[in-house]
């Protein structure tokens, strides 16, 4: 550790610390564009300045490593007035776009010109203009005239994703960020650039013109695109809509970053997307009465000691607390023994990364964990074939699908919903809408998708993580383990009736 002092307080912090981070842990605000703690030292923006004990000139924070005896001022007139002075540079050609910028609300220019600005322009000079509206390929927009070079995504570029495709062209203020020969971004990291971007230069597609930031609220979880289990935010508005997702950093599992196929994963969690009411045939009904049905014909098959007519379907989408309260009913409780998955074992056998980065051949994010939790239940798994097959001989005639967001199910489903006839009971528990189409006779109960749930994930590492969101996106969907218990109940209650004959 390293004693250092800032603005005449003692502090302790671990030695090799940058000092903009070091400052930022105690609360101290250096203000800075092109340092990001998981790039290179640029030392290019001149926002950081601080004084040091002894030294006559200004340092830039962000080349100081923290060692015993550091002494720094970062609030002193002289600081103050290079840190002002520094921003109207990077204000001087800068276009004042701000009411159709995407980056308002969170521009690292608005935010620094309210605390460090507030100065008099002294420009006369009509402003540099550059080219706007630059087509990066089939993620990123860049507006060259709103770009402060600060090289974030130069070096992103260099030494992370390792496409090398941005550069800084041509000198003085005709200094422009561009990508070689205009060419688009390539690779699985395209995103990036625009989270690292402090102002509105690059942004995303698939968000701009969406949202005002400020409108957006923030939760915790971690990415269901693969087994990797990068960490995010999801930004939602009034947990009614998802509008993205950002990389929440990590330092073991994601770093500061995420790919673009996980990114985008939200989708599926939206609206038009989303079973929002249980259905039987594809007309709505009330919710308990669905949960009343599905108990009344799983109690002919229980009561009739027929469980080996019951087939279930589960996928690592689920967390290990999903799991465990699908199991605890299913097997501890109606003694069901018929389980059917893809080859999940073959999927975290052959698990590897796609691009020597995050993301991870393995598209699911809790194979290792529903792996685990399957063999504390001891259940064994058939094949999709085995239960195609079972479903055509009429071996099993109460069938119970756990399908989750997204398309691969549905894919994978497809021959296994062609072999039921009409004289199969079958529940589908899903936020999906289209697993309650593929299924179109299907008794259909909506649930939670990934982002709204809470429990635990195991990744490819045997990492459990836990997602924990906070908002509910469909009155009537519900989360797994409420739907075990409302069926428990159902179940209970409808046994009761039996035997008293009410
Ligand atoms: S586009 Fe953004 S990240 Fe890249 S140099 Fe310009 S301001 Fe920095
Ligand atoms: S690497 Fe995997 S977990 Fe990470 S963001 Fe991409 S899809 Fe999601
Ligand atoms: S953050 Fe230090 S020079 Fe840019």
């Amino acid at each position: 550790m390293a004693k250092i002092t800032i603005n005449g307080k003692e502090l302790t912090v671990a030695d090799g610390t940058n000092l903009v981070d070091a400052a930022e842990e105690h609360g101290i605000d250096i203000p800075h564009y092109c340092y990001h703690p998981g790039l290179s030292i640029a030392g290019q923006c001149r926002m950081c300045y601080v004084e040091q004990e002894g030294n006559p000139k200004l340092q830039v924070a962000c080349n100081m490593k923290c060692s015993d005896g550091l002494k720094v001022t970062t609030d002193s007139a002289r600081v103050k007035d290079a840190v002002k002075w520094s921003l109207e540079f990077h204000l001087v050609n800068h276009p004042i776009d701000c009411p159709i910028c995407d980056q308002a609300g969170e521009c690292g220019l608005q935010d620094y010109y309210m605390k460090h600005g507030q100065y008099q322009s002294e420009m006369h000079e009509d402003k540099v203009h550059k080219e706007k509206v630059v087509d990066l390929g089939d993620n990123v927009v860049l507006d060259k005239e709103r770009c402060i070079l600060c090289s974030r995504c130069v070096r992103f570029t260099a030494e992370v994703s390792k496409t090398n495709e941005f550069g800084i062209f041509n000198r003085g203020d005709r200094s422009v960020i561009g990508t070689v020969d205009d060419k688009p971004l390539t690779g699985n990291y395209t995103v990036n650039t625009v989270d690292i971007c402090p102002v509105g230069a690059l942004t995303s597609k698939d968000f701009r013109f969406e949202q005002r930031v400020w409108f957006l609220d923030s939760a915790e979880s971690v990415c269901n695109g693969c087994s990797k289990g990068c960490n995010v935010f999801i930004h939602h508005k009034k947990g009614r809509h998802i509008y993205r997702l950002k990389p929440r950093f990590n330092e073991t599992v994601n770093s500061y970053w995420m790919c673009d196929k996980g990114r985008y994963t939200y989708k599926d969690s939206n609206y038009d997307r989303r079973l929002t009411h249980a259905k039987l045939l594809g007309v709505d009904l009330p919710h308990d009465e669905a949960i009343s049905m599905w108990a009344a014909d799983l109690n002919v098959f229980t009561s009739t000691e027929r469980m080996d007519e019951i087939g279930v379907y589960l996928t690592p989408n689920q967390t290990n607390e999903e799991l465990s309260a699908l199991l605890e009913l299913f097997v501890n409780k109606f003694k069901i023994t018929k389980f059917f998955a893809e080859d999940v074992e073959g999927l975290v056998k052959a698990d590897s990364a796609v691009d020597n980065f995050l993301l991870r051949s393995d598209p699911y994010p809790n194979s290792k964990g529903f792996l685990e939790t399957l063999k504390k239940f001891g259940v064994k798994l058939g094949s999709l074939s085995d239960m195609a097959q079972s479903i055509e001989k009429q071996r099993l005639m109460h069938l119970i699908f756990v399908v989750p967001e997204g398309q691969r199910q549905i894919t994978q489903l497809t021959g296994v919903a062609e072999a039921i006839r009409p004289d199969h009971f079958v529940v589908v528990l899903t936020p999906n809408r289209f697993a309650q189409e593929l299924f179109a006779s299907s008794l259909s109960i909506p649930t939670l998708s990934h982002f709204e749930k809470t429990g635990t994930v195991v990744n490819h590492g045997g990492l459990a993580q836990k997602i924990s969101s906070n908002f509910k996106m469909f009155k009537e969907a519900f989360s797994i383990e409420s739907v075990m218990k409302q069926l428990a109940d159902a179940q209970s209650s409808g046994r009761k009736k039996e035997r008293t004959g009410s």
